[in-house]
């Protein structure tokens, strides 16, 4: 049987989704506790600056990729050169390594919004032990992380437009409003709000930022906006022509970006208002802000807004992942949607209940002493995603003529202001900062961390000389070639006007 073809509807759908996808566990639970622990405003600075000058690039570059082959990943790269097919097939198993352990996450979060529902949260619990003890259970954690896995895949069996792009029509705007109504309960707290915005915004403490947080900055960019994955290659393809690429790529890093500063006004003024530590980890959701909600008036309702925001965000973020496989799936072997998601959704069911043992029911389960969970993180974070990335960048910006590209996409109506940056950023800037921190990250997990800190003062300096050095000359060639566009069409429209004749 042939499947119909799939593809979004409308290009708010398409933005939406794609938003849905890079909105996540990234967003609310990851950046928050990775900016805490990393010197809070000065990470939230770098982190800023990675999704401008390496996020919006890679966003750009894989859904053009996608939208020009209008096929799934593997088939994407093939049609760039066949010595890039094993890019494709990297992109095919990654979103079983990432949706393993992003369900257990996103199966706690279900856990804690259930929990608030029933009453009265955690009122006189320890919330690290409630946190512990539930984890490390044998069989609750699988449950509640299939429960999460069963509606995504539902979702996903759907099909793009039907499944997909209708849930995170309504789900998106929905999680905009519990989430600001977080942030208004967090930022009326009181005392803490001074105290947090020192620490988030105002001063920037690059000691404790340091490689490490640098580093952190861009795989948590990279993970936060779906990249080097397939992902966005697999949305770009169902994305129509006139979805103008560039301006919604700058809207789907900008709402994302948003989403995630936003998380950090929800938890950190709570967090200080009752003294506790932003410094804490990933704990920081599960334990810290349980804290709070069980101390607040109203924690129980304010918990279960906040957790049922987590939960729903994740869901949009699984069923991309589960869209690169669906969509290799039946366009190569023919298989149904049907087929392909329920094998797809079993090997991921067992997956998940490996890394949800690992965390401490069967105490045997971990590799080189990392449970599967912070094993799997990393995998993806210092080794999936810059690879992909890079692989993306060389594609676009090298196997492609970029000149091309920005043709084809301003030809499909895209005005696409930064284009020429776009090249000159996708050649050079991009894939050299991604193999700089690529190279370091390896370098650091093998070295012991002393030794890095000369390294570290060379690798900024040069890091911040390369970004000096790159945004001058772009400005000065992007200007210089919208100068040189508006010639162009002149001429273009002046001859469409004799050939109409
Ligand atoms: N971006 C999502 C988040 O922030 C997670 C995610 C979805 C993802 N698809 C991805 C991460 C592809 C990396 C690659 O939670």
């Amino acid at each position: 049987m042939k499947e119909k073809s799939q593809g979004f509807g409308s290009k708010i759908g398409f933005i939406l989704a794609a938003a849905g996808s890079a909105i996540g566990l990234g967003n609310l639970w990851g950046f928050p506790y990775k900016a805490g622990m990393n010197g809070g405003a000065a990470f939230v600075l770098v982190y800023i600056v990675m999704v401008l000058i390496i996020g919006c690039v890679v966003m750009l570059a894989e859904m053009y990729i996608g939208q020009r082959s209008k096929r799934n990943v593997v088939d994407s790269f093939t049609q760039i050169s066949k010595k890039f097919k094993w890019a494709g097939i990297l992109a095919v198993i990654a979103p079983f390594v990432v949706t393993g352990y992003y369900i257990v996450i996103g199966g706690w979060s279900l856990k804690y919004a259930v929990s608030y529902l029933g009453g009265s949260g955690f009122v006189g619990t320890d919330s690290s032990a409630y946190f512990q003890n539930f984890i490390s259970s044998p069989i609750e954690p699988i449950i509640f992380a299939l429960l999460i896995l069963v509606s995504s895949l539902f979702i996903v069996v759907g099909g793009v437009e039907k499944g997909i792009e209708k849930f995170s029509k309504i789900v998106m705007p929905l999680l905009f409003l519990c989430l600001l109504i977080i942030v208004v309960r967090s930022l009326t707290l009181g005392e803490g709000v001074k105290d947090a915005l020192d620490f988030y915004i105002l001063k920037f403490d690059f000691k404790a930022l340091g490689l490490q947080g640098v580093l952190a900055a861009m795989g948590q960019a990279f993970f936060s906006l779906s990249l080097g994955m397939g992902t966005m290659i697999a949305y770009g393809s169902y994305s129509k022509k006139d979805m103008k690429l560039s301006s919604s790529v700058l809207i789907i890093c900008g709402l994302d970006t948003i989403i995630a500063i936003l998380a950090g006004f929800a938890i950190f003024p709570a967090v200080f208002a009752y003294g506790l530590s932003p410094t804490s980890g990933p704990g920081l959701l599960f334990v810290v802000l349980a804290e709070v909600f069980s101390k607040m008036t109203g924690g129980a309702v304010f918990g279960f807004i906040f957790f049922i925001l987590v939960v729903f965000a994740a869901i949009t973020s699984i069923i991309s992942l589960l869209e690169v496989v669906s969509q290799t799936a039946t366009e190569k072997k023919g298989w149904s949607r049907k087929k392909a998601i329920l094998i797809a959704g079993s090997v991921v069911a067992v997956i998940n209940i490996f890394v949800s043992l690992s965390q401490g029911a069967v105490p045997g389960i971990n590799i080189m002493g990392f449970d599967l969970l912070t094993l799997f993180d990393e995998v993806v974070n210092i080794f999936i995603m810059p690879v992909m990335a890079l692989m993306v960048c060389i594609s676009v910006g090298w196997m492609l003529k970029t000149d091309d590209v920005i043709q084809t996409l301003r030809k499909n109506g895209d005005k696409f202001l930064w284009g020429k940056m776009f090249k000159f950023f996708v050649k050079y800037v991009t894939p050299l900062l991604i193999f700089i921190i690529f190279a370091t990250g390896i370098v650091d997990k093998t070295k012991s961390y002393n030794d890095l800190d000369l390294n570290y003062y060379a690798v900024t300096i040069f890091a911040i000389f390369i970004f000096v050095f790159a945004i001058s000359i772009s400005i000065y060639m992007n200007k210089k070639e919208n100068k040189q566009l508006n010639y162009d069409k002149d001429k273009i429209e002046e001859k469409e006007n004799v050939e109409e004749k």
